[in-house]
């Protein structure tokens, strides 16, 4: 045992998570790792993983486009070390060799490997200052993946690549995932020793495993049931079936909790969302960032809310649009409503279709909700905004706000030229354009002239012949 597990009763614990690799399977200028699933990187769900098991260092190998890599994963409790050129698994692995600390254990990730949970991951370190434990799993279609080769006795003996292995070979279907925990202190002596005579000349970490074998160190083969936890993402279709593995898992966790949602295969969570009792969610919606909707919450089909909180028992109706908002109770938004940020509604809104609200407060009871544009406003409580209403917020180089008191009426087609101020009970009657302050109550009108030309005739297209 080495002087720092004599000292600390639960061994070193070092995660290295391999993230140099180019991904060349994606055809895509973004580096594999930064590909999103639910929203984040690949390499940010490996790192929570990681992190849930509370390491003594993570430590994350970068390469291929390193800076861009570097920057999603950048955190106090990370060191970065860098891979170029790119010669394979092992080679990466021997890049962390100084930044490891001595003793205990070390566990490698694969950085294109999301779905993993701590939990799988603690059986497999718990033995492994003695041993090498390996990550495998059962798959129908194993294709792609290094095979793990067992004896007749059903012990390891070697991991074969796709690319290296003969017929018989390729038809067994227990995969290495890729997912491994070494004794730290043996690791050094065999990457030493790793070769690359193999199909595509590359130093394979997962030739550890014969040389563990020889050193007299058992390798287990801990079989993981859920295969979509071990599978690796190599091309985009990979992406997208983990994409809806991770999804429909998430909706069932929410179904737990009690929400309805009205087909756990259309929905979409790029981030937290966070529910009260009986929310309603249909289909096609998708959640960004950070979502909180309060008890009795109705959202309507295809709806996309990034940043929202929504109070209890609003209703959202279909197509509308929410961004960075704060929403109050008994608010009815929507069909084709859009909400921009810092948007704050307070209880029993009604916004109606093709109704644009930015950076304004809109008070109790008021109600905008058809064809209009609320932008840098406040608007009190109990105000009725008319068809067609405009704030001119843009004078063509600065914003200007609008203010609308309590219990104001504004007709239809009304422009509010900022910066203005509607004050308390006033009426504002159709057509008008405001440009200067008003008086409480009363009515604001345009001064117009309606005509009547009982001479005039429509014009007429002169026949061709
Ligand atoms: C690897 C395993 C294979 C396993 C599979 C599981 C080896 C030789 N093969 O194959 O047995 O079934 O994962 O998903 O280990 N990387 C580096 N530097 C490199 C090469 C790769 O950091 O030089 C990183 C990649 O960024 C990636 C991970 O290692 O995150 C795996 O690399 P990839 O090329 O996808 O290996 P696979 O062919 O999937
Ligand atoms: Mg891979």
């Amino acid at each position: 045992m080495s002087q720092t597990s004599q000292r600390n009763p639960s061994a070193p614990l070092n995660i290295v998570i391999l993230a140099a690799g180019m991904g060349k399977r994606m055809h895509s200028d973004l580096p594999k790792m930064l590909h999103t699933l639910a929203g984040r990187p690949l390499l940010a769900h490996v790192l929570d993983a990681a992190r849930a098991l509370s390491p003594t260092k993570i430590i994350v190998v970068t390469g291929h486009r390193a800076d861009e890599v570097r920057k999603v994963a950048a955190a106090p409790d990370v060191v970065f070390v860098n891979q170029s050129p790119q010669l394979g698994t092992g080679h990466a692995v021997q890049q962390a060799l100084p930044e490891l600390t001595p003793g205990g254990k070390t566990l490698v990730l694969l950085g294109d490997v999301p779905l993993i949970q701590a939990a799988t991951l603690k059986p497999l370190i718990e033995g492994a200052v003695n041993r090498v434990s390996m990550l495998t799993a059962v798959l129908d279609n194993p294709h792609g993946y290094g095979r793990v080769v067992r004896d007749a006795r059903k012990k390891v003996k070697c991991v074969v690549e796709q690319k290296d292995a003969n017929g018989a070979q390729l038809k067994i279907r227990e995969i290495n995932t890729g997912i491994f925990a070494y004794p730290t202190v043996r690791l050094g002596g065999w990457l030493g020793k790793l070769k690359n005579n193999n199909a595509q000349r590359e130093y394979y970490v997962t030739d550890l495993v014969p040389m563990a074998i020889r050193d007299r160190v058992p390798v287990e083969g801990v079989v993981c049931e859920d295969a979509a936890q071990v599978e690796g993402i190599n091309n985009r279709a990979q992406l997208s079936q983990l994409e809806r593995v991770y999804q429909q898992r998430n909706a069932n966790k929410l179904m737990e909790q009690g929400v309805a949602i009205a087909d756990p295969a259309r929905i979409d969570v790029r981030g937290e969302l966070t529910c009260g009792k009986d929310v309603f969610i249909d289909v096609g919606c998708v959640f960004e960032g950070k979502v909180t909707l309060a008890d009795g919450v109705r959202l309507g089909a295809h709806c996309v809310l990034n940043n929202v909180a929504i109070g209890m028992a609003t209703r959202i109706e279909p197509f509308t649009h929410m961004v960075e908002a704060n929403i109050g109770a008994n608010c009815i938004l929507g069909p084709y409503a859009r909400i921009r940020p810092g948007t704050q509604l307070s209880d029993e809104v009604h916004i109606g279709n093709f109704v644009e609200v930015k950076a304004s407060e809109i008070g109790f009871a008021s109600k905008v909700n058809h064809l209009t544009y609320i932008g840098d406003s406040s608007v009190g409580k109990n105000c009725n905004i008319g068809a067609g209403t405009i704030t001119c917020n843009y004078d063509g180089a600065f914003k200007h706000r609008t203010v609308i008191e309590d219990d104001v009426h504004i007709g239809s087609d009304v422009q509010l030229v900022a910066p203005v101020t509607v004050a308390r009970g006033t009426t504002v009657g159709a057509g008008t354009t405001v440009w200067k302050n008003t008086p409480p109550e009363g009515l604001i009108l345009n001064t117009k002239t309606q005509l009547h030309r009982a001479d005039w005739k429509r014009p007429v297209k002169k026949s061709k012949a």
